[in-house]
């Protein structure tokens, strides 16, 4: 049965001016949710609010059934930890270890172990034993694609993962997170700019002139 992994309500946030106003949005388990929307309209303050690291002026967030603004702090600590994905739109890789180093550290982290045939679907078993710097920044995004899903997450955030990749490895992240969402009955946010990404996932939203709606 699908479960409520996000339901957050009434959002609003300004930072000079109203970023949105009354946002909500909801996510079940199994499912994937894209929000698309101009350069600096927001989504990547929402995405931050959605994922417990920035409060929002108003709103409710219930995220993995803790109501985040009343958690102690080593809960979040701990939800961060275990069942938060995050992938940025920047990588903040450490790029002075190996690929398969900086992948190790989440999954020790998290107690779980490092699936292989994740890194042959992305198409980077050949490189990760390469230092980040020695790698391109197609190859880096999809180390820290498999450095996150790697802690086997019950909700993934996604700024932006595809962007600047060609169509067919962009195609390729999308399968690898959509499919690791089935598998695993868990949850994706993303935010892109890419139409086309965006109606791989069940749901596509655009904020857009303060507000959140389906398209
Ligand atoms: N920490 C902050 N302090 C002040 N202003 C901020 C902060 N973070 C973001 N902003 C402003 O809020 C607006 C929205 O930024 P945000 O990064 O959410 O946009 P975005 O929709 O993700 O844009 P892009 O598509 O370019 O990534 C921008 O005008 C930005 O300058
Ligand atoms: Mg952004």
């Amino acid at each position: 049965m699908d479960k409520i992994l996000l339901d957050a309500k009434d959002i609003s946030h300004s930072f000079d001016y109203k970023l949105f106003n009354s946002i909500n949005i909801n996510l079940d388990s199994s499912s994937s949710l894209a929000i698309t929307g101009r350069s600096g309209c927001g989504k990547s303050t929402l995405l931050h609010i959605l994922s417990s690291f920035l409060k929002p002026l108003n709103g409710e967030i219930n995220l993995l059934d803790n109501n985040l603004y009343n958690l102690k702090d080593n809960k979040i600590e701990e939800l961060r930890r275990y069942d938060i994905g995050i992938i940025f739109q920047s990588h903040y890789l450490f790029k002075g270890m190996s690929g398969l180093e900086n992948i190790e550290i989440a999954s020790i982290l998290s107690n779980e172990t490092i699936d292989n045939k994740l890194l042959e679907r992305l198409e980077i078993q050949d490189v990760v034993e390469q230092k980040i710097s020695e790698l391109s920044g197609g190859q880096q995004q999809r180390v820290s694609i498999a450095r996150v899903l790697s802690k086997k997450p019950k909700i993934i955030f996604a700024d932006e993962p595809t962007g600047n990749l060609d169509k067919e490895t962009a195609t390729l992240i999308m399968k690898v997170l959509l499919d690791y969402v089935k598998e695993y009955k868990a949850g994706l946010i993303l935010v892109t700019h890419d139409r086309e990404m965006a109606s791989m996932c069940n749901y596509c939203y655009k904020l857009e002139d303060k507000e959140l709606s389906l398209i």
